[in-house]
């Protein structure tokens, strides 16, 4: 196959991985339950179309993401599987939401009202009802009434009844089981307005790794599809086996020596103390390899390698336990020798959520899927 790219940096993606994730979900569940694959943000930075196509294969039957631009991308490289948009999209863009079969969130009846008028097709529609997490949905069960009715006097059609957990992956059950009890209620009151075809899902991967018991119908796997446990309060309390899928190389540019005295990068913030081997790595803040992972280490041949001096736009440089050669192979996250990164040392290193890493890298950084 031709080469499609030709920089010595890139994030490697195991695609069995994900349907090993979804695999273990399922038998966790005995198969019970339909899996929405999470693939927003480009597949959580993995790549969304060769991670959709992994997650279907292993029986994913629900592809979802955040936006209306993300959907339609999908449905490009996926004629006929159900996609779901989590955001708002505008209501003058319904048609085209009828036109590529992409079923969208609703949680207000100006929406639905307005919606109405831009199209006389059918849409599928999921409503959102908001339990306390307070990003989107409806709050009173009259609201989810003039919705439901809004959506019966039209051409659209009431295939789903969500909501969204905040804390399901914190140590305290507290939040989590008002926010389950306020959904058990707020269904059962308005459970005569739908029909049994409806689908409801509430869990997200640490509600589905945690709590099989509270899931209704589906899961929408995210985070955990990849690999990566939502937190340590989930990963301690599951039983399922995850299988990171991201991981990230480069190679050594230059490999020099240092005096004492000798300084590196911007700023010069890092001296050499004595003679230091020095590699250049091709991997900077302009990849999303931030300038907050000064100090953060690489690995080379299964060998800690310390980030010193400021991670430039394009470059940065370690400090070498030894000469190793020009065109080394670096890794930043994964496996080198016995050794490995994962992608939770660079989250807490940056003092952020495992979610954030792979997202962080960007398009800059070829995805190569295996
Ligand atoms: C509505 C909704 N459901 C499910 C998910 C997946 O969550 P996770 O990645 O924690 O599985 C998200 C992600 O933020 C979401 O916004």
């Amino acid at each position: 196959m031709a080469q499609t790219f030709f920089r010595d940096t890139w994030a490697e993606v195991d695609l069995s991985a994900i349907k090993h994730n979804i695999n273990e979900l399922n038998k966790f569940h005995h198969n019970s339950k339909k899996i929405y694959a999470v693939v927003k943000a480009n597949g959580y930075g993995h790549g969304d179309i060769p991670v959709a196509k992994a997650a279907v294969e292993a029986g994913a039957s629900v592809l979802a993401v955040a936006t209306f631009d993300e959907a339609l991308r999908l449905r490009r490289a996926f004629s006929t599987i159900p996609i779901l948009v989590f955001g708002r999209i505008r209501p003058s863009d319904i048609q085209l939401a009828a036109d590529h079969q992409i079923a969208l969130t609703v949680y207000q009846s100006e929406w639905l009202e307005q919606a109405k008028q831009y199209t006389n097709d059918s849409v599928d529609l999921h409503v959102k009802i908001d339990t306390g997490m307070n990003r989107v949905g409806i709050r009173l069960e009259e609201e989810a009434y003039d919705v439901i009715k809004g959506i019966e006097a039209s051409p659209f059609q009431l295939t789903g009844l969500y909501t969204h957990f905040a804390t399901a992956d914190e140590e305290s059950v507290e939040y989590f089981n008002a926010q389950k009890d306020r959904f058990e209620a707020f269904y059962h009151r308005i459970k005569h307005l739908v029909s049994s075809e409806v689908e409801v899902h509430v869990g997200n991967s640490a509600t589905s790794l945690r709590y099989k018991e509270d899931l209704y119908d589906a899961v929408r796997f995210g985070i955990s599809m990849y690999g990566l446990y939502p937190s340590e309060a989930v990963a301690k309390n599951t039983s399922v086996n995850l299988q990171p899928a991201f991981t990230l190389y480069s190679h050594l540019a230059h490999v020099k020596q240092l005096e004492a005295g000798e300084s590196i990068s911007y700023g010069a913030t890092y001296t050499a103390k004595g003679k230091e081997w020095i590699g250049t790595i091709p991997i900077g803040y302009g990849d999303g390899w931030i300038r907050k992972l000064e100090g953060f280490q690489v690995m080379i041949q299964g060998e800690l390698q310390p980030i010193v001096g400021r991670i430039c736009m394009d470059q940065m440089m370690v400090r070498l336990s030894q000469p190793f050669d020009v065109d080394s192979k670096v890794t930043l996250i994964g496996k080198s020798g016995g050794n490995v990164i994962q992608v939770e040392d660079v989250a807490d290193y940056l003092e952020t959520i495992n979610y954030e890493i792979p997202c962080m890298i960007n398009e800059r950084v070829p995805r190569i899927h295996t």
